[in-house]
């Protein structure tokens, strides 16, 4: 099932070809994602619909210096001015680096870069603040740096556009998930798993506007925490800590009612809810029931599978009808098998549900989210909207980001 939409472009039917490097770190702090891609407008479509080829894709871990530094600022209360100043340039250095490294490994002449930054603060939902509401959105990477190391344009602060039009900023990949994803014939849910758990629908036959998009909760960011503070390490590989776990079904009873499982999209996510107060209040309550460390992992993991089993029954299904689903799942999650195991379970007694990963569907897992901010930042270039106004909550469409010139 391989996706056509990146498959090799023919350059005779093709216009605006460019070659686009997107940089992409997530909530997982766990580092940089590069992707390498050709984008073209196909000449005969009359909507001038966007075609991309993954050329490479290059994975560079955070140095644990830095790593540690970026999870410190954002559960930080108060984080000083300064040290915010230089991680948001030495990032922008790390981004460059990065690219260069892809570059090194798969020479080819850049067009244009898309760097999402690194979230250090997200609030898609506006509180009270000075005395009006305020909804904000802060990714750090100093673009500057990046356009002066690599001599390319690039692309960055992709939320704001969408925020300051009512919407929650996020999430901003449902564009790609429809351009490589749409089918005539069949539904398609994408569903990442980073930090947070995030989903696209795609009903048969959808149009762009048709599509809806929204956070189910945490995908890996409450089991990282837990394997950081039991166990000492960056994640639980294979889900292996999970499966010598046994799960606290009432833990996950108790904290799947809480309230934003409960509310209807469009919703987002990100470590001000499910960040290091949430993970140290699950964990107090997991130990009140089992000293096991492994049983944390396991209701935790638990967690994620259910909830993303309860958004699928409550808030997806029962807009697709009793067509046939693909149910395609990318993000480093995937790699953790008890929970693909839970995933499984959760869905798979639903029916006409067919569970695989991005890779078996020709776009590596790891790849995803950095093509998504490829072809954000090719769109703003053409002055084309970035945003799917159903998924963020934005009044309308608009021009994503800020461009940087070389
Ligand atoms: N081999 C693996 N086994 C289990 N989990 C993994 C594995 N590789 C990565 N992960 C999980 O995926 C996370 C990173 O996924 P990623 O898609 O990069 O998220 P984000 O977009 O939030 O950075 C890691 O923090 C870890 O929890
Ligand atoms: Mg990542």
């Amino acid at each position: 099932m391989k996706s056509s939409s990146t498959t090799k472009l023919s350059p005779e039917k093709e216009i605006g070809a460019m070659t686009v490097a997107g940089i992409m770190s997530g909530t997982s702090a766990d580092g940089i994602d590069i992707a390498l891609v050709r984008i073209a407008l196909l000449r005969n479509s009359p909507i001038h619909f966007p075609r991309m080829e993954l050329l490479s894709h290059v994975a560079v871990p955070y140095p644990a210096g830095v790593r540690k530094r970026i999870l410190q600022m954002m559960d930080a209360d108060n984080a000083s001015v300064a040290e915010m100043s230089q991680l948001h340039w030495r990032l922008g250095q790390l981004y460059a680096d990065a690219v260069k490294l892809a570059l090194k490994q798969y020479p080819v002449r850049l067009d244009l870069i898309g760097c999402h930054g690194q979230t250090i603060y997200h609030q898609g939902v506006a509180r009270q603040f000075l005395g009006a509401p305020v909804a904000c959105t802060w990714q750090m990477g100093e673009a500057s740096v990046i356009a002066a190391e690599l001599g390319v344009p690039v692309v960055s602060d992709f939320r704001p556009a969408d925020l300051a039009l009512g919407g929650q900023g996020a999430p901003l990949v449902p564009l790609l998930d429809y351009v490589a994803f749409h089918h005539p014939t069949r539904n398609r849910v994408l569903q990442n798993l980073g930090g947070i758990a995030n989903l696209t629908v795609i009903p048969a036959g959808a149009s762009q506007q048709e599509i809806f998009a929204f956070d189910t909760g945490p995908a890996n960011m409450v089991i990282d925490a837990l394997i950081t503070e039991c166990f000492g390490r960056k994640y639980d590989a294979q889900g292996m800590t999970a499966k010598r776990g046994r799960v606290l079904e009432s833990a996950v009873e108790l904290y799947l009612r809480g309230r934003f499982f409960q509310t209807h999209p469009p919703k987002s996510a990100g470590r001000e809810q499910f960040g290091r107060e949430f993970s140290g209040r699950f964990l107090a309550d997991c130990r009140k029931q089992s000293k096991r460390p492994e049983d944390a992992v396991a209701t935790a993991t638990a967690l994620t599978a259910r909830s993303i089993g309860r958004a699928w029954k409550d808030f997806v299904s029962p807009s697709l009808g009793n067509i046939s689903t693909d149910y395609i799942v990318a993000g480093g999650g995937a790699r953790n098998r008890t929970l693909m195991e839970g995933i499984r379970r959760e869905l798979e007694s639903s029916g006409k549900i067919s569970i695989k990963t991005s890779d078996e569907c020709g776009m590596p897992t790891a790849a995803k989210e950095a093509m998504a901010f490829a072809l954000l930042a090719y769109q703003t270039w053409h002055r084309r909207p970035g945003n799917v106004p159903r998924a963020t909550g934005a009044t309308r469409a608009a021009i994503l980001g800020r461009i940087t010139h070389a």
